[in-house]
């Protein structure tokens, strides 16, 4: 694994290794606590964030390693015009692996394609999210034991949202998952992914606008955020925000054992209320986030793990 830039580039053996030492990182953690020594992280974020930074900056730490890099694109060059292709550059003189957030598309594409040192695509605009997969597989698999044979909700904003796009892409190559998408006609699931993932993998899917309908048919309920930041004007945005709540009354229809996820951050789609019911996972994802991304990095240094 030379960069990590989408989802669909790790097969089922790479995802249940990765899964594999993330279970192992959090039973003994203290095995694991200097295998990166005197290894270097640059996280390189043009774009807000909190959990995808800091846990990977807190995975580097409890593995032994530093950390260097900028949370804000004006606290970079770029404000002086410096391309992606020069700080990567750059980076990779100072770093021995890099993860990058940036608001365009392809943008972690490019750096891969000028860095000496393993890239990792931390969300590159509405496209794609790998690591943030893995954190949401791991919570599956971790409350689920599976992750085939499966009905997924993903409700909100589909057409923007990156988690979405990364998540329906791994999890259309496992056998019999059915996905239930959930949103406005505007913010529909972009065509490409149906046309290149879900249909050639023969998985059965539901468009619908109707949340309370697909409730009773859950086991994973996919909550995302309306992506303010991707929209070409505010009017859509206030329209479109809080189409969906959850709340306790919608979960009297559904499974006992359905698990609710969410990436993260929440705005609206979420009431407070539901956190204390057990079937809320959206904080559990944020504490595996960590635990995969340690799995992870040790992957893409090529670090050996003794058994
Ligand atoms: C997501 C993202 O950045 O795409 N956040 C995250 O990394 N957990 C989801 C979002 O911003 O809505």
């Amino acid at each position: 694994m030379k960069h990590l830039l989408d989802s669909s580039e790790l097969n089922f053996q790479q995802i249940n290794e990765l899964v594999e030492i993330a279970e192992d990182i959090i039973k003994k953690p203290e095995k694991y606590s200097s295998l990166c020594r005197g290894k270097i992280l640059a996280t390189l974020f043009y774009e807000a964030s909190t959990r995808t930074r800091l846990s990977f900056e807190s995975a580097m730490f409890s593995l032994g390693g530093s950390v260097i890099g900028f949370s804000t694109a004006d606290s970079s060059s770029a404000v002086k015009g410096e391309s992606i292709a020069d700080t990567i550059r750059t980076v990779s003189e100072y770093a021995d692996i890099a993860v990058i957030r940036h608001p365009k598309e392809g943008s972690a594409l490019v750096a891969s394609q000028y860095s000496k040192i393993p890239v990792i695509n931390a969300g590159d605009g509405g496209h794609s999210h790998p690591t943030q997969t893995l954190t949401d597989i791991l919570t599956i698999v971790s409350s689920k034991g599976k992750l085939e044979n499966l009905t997924i909700g993903l409700c909100g904003d589909l057409m923007f949202g990156r988690t979405v796009h990364s998540l329906v892409k791994s999890l259309s190559s496992y056998p019999n998952n059915k996905f239930i998408f959930i949103s406005p006609e505007e913010l529909k699931i972009p065509s490409y992914l149906i046309d290149q993932y879900i249909k050639p993998n023969k998985i059965e899917y539901v468009q619908t606008t109707n949340l309370e309908e697909s409730m009773p048919m859950l086991d994973i309920l996919y909550m995302t955020r309306v992506q303010k930041e991707r929209f070409f004007n505010e009017e859509d945005y206030v329209r479109l925000k809080d189409l969906y709540i959850l709340d306790k009354n919608k979960l009297t229809n559904s499974k006992e054992d359905l698990v609710i996820m969410h990436p993260l951050p929440r705005v609206n789609e979420i009431s407070k209320e539901v956190d204390a019911d057990p079937r809320a996972k959206y904080f559990d994802q944020v504490r595996y986030g960590k635990f995969i991304r340690m799995a992870l990095i040790l992957k893409m240094l090529g670090v050996e793990i003794n058994a």
